[in-house]
């Protein structure tokens, strides 16, 4: 694979994105100079979606890194009246176990910072209420299910994790893995502790969308953010597709591509 370099045109440059690195194969990488002109450059591609496909069905991602797009969805919706009552949206990933009402479930956090506050109706995270492995199970499979049934996710939103994990997909997981409960890895759990107050709350599992769920997915758009994030972002793009490193899985994707603030970025650009 060649080292990326900054292209010279514009011309295939997104809106409020400073830089499109060329790069042989997939993903595209898309730098923007700083955390707020990425949140806006990736909520507008959403907002397109959502304006010329009204039913479009969108995968959704918590964590730190898109408050800010949801914050800018929320605002396009107030402010413009962008209508987001055709589309369904599937998240990522759960605690296991966690109750959807938990202040520290991602159902919370969706409510909290997009659902509560758009006119978005249909919207599911998979359940991660503690019942028994086959109900799970039978569970996980209905998520499948409805992925498929609602005709499959357009648009997928990623962060990606120190370990590389897309979803709670950690390093090892199966390319063909489907919705599952998972072991999370101690090193996510320490990066959760902050939200959770304690490691020890930190729950050990989640369900999570699988791989091969993922990867089904028409255009998926992986978003990082600060320094911290550059070193795994640089091995997501650069080593040769290995499920030791879950996000260089996208390598494969015809349509995946990588959106970056500058600090992000860095380990690419220099
Ligand atoms: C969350 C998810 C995770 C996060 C990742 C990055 O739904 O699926 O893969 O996207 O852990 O988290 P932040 O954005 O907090 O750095």
């Amino acid at each position: 694979m060649s080292n990326p370099s900054p292209s010279q045109t514009g011309a295939d440059r997104e809106p409020g994105v400073a830089m499109t690195l060329d790069r042989l194969g997939h993903p595209r990488v898309h730098v923007a100079p700083d955390y707020q002109s990425l949140c806006v450059a990736v909520a507008e591609r959403i907002a397109h979606l959502v304006q010329v496909k009204p039913d479009a069905v969108l995968g959704l991602a918590t964590g730190s890194t898109p408050i800010g797009i949801y914050q800018e969805l929320v605002r396009l919706h107030q402010q413009i009246g962008l209508d987001f009552s055709g589309i369904t949206c599937f998240n990522l990933d759960e605690y296991y176990p966690m109750d959807p009402g938990d202040d520290h479930s991602y159902h919370t956090f969706m409510q909290q910072h997009l659902f509560g506050s758009i006119n978005c109706r249909n919207w599911q995270v998979p359940d991660g209420r503690e019942r028994s492995l086959e109900t799970i199970a039978e569970d996980c499979r209905r998520y499948e299910e409805a992925i498929e049934k609602a005709g499959g996710i357009d648009l997928q939103i990623l962060g990606i994790g120190s370990t590389g994990h897309i979803g709670f997909n950690e390093p090892g997981s199966a390319p063909d893995s489907k919705t599952r409960l998972v072991d999370l890895d101690e090193s996510t759990r320490l990066n959760a502790a902050r939200d959770f107050g304690r490691l020890e709350h930190v729950p050990h599992q989640a369900v999570t969308m699988g791989i091969s769920t993922i990867l089904k997915s028409r255009e998926i758009m992986l978003i990082a953010s600060g320094a911290g994030k550059a070193a795994i972002v640089y091995t997501a793009l650069n080593v040769l597709v290995t499920p030791l490193v879950p996000a260089s899985l996208l390598q494969n994707h015809p349509n995946a591509s990588f959106w970056l603030d500058s600090a992000a970025a860095q380990a690419l650009e220099n």
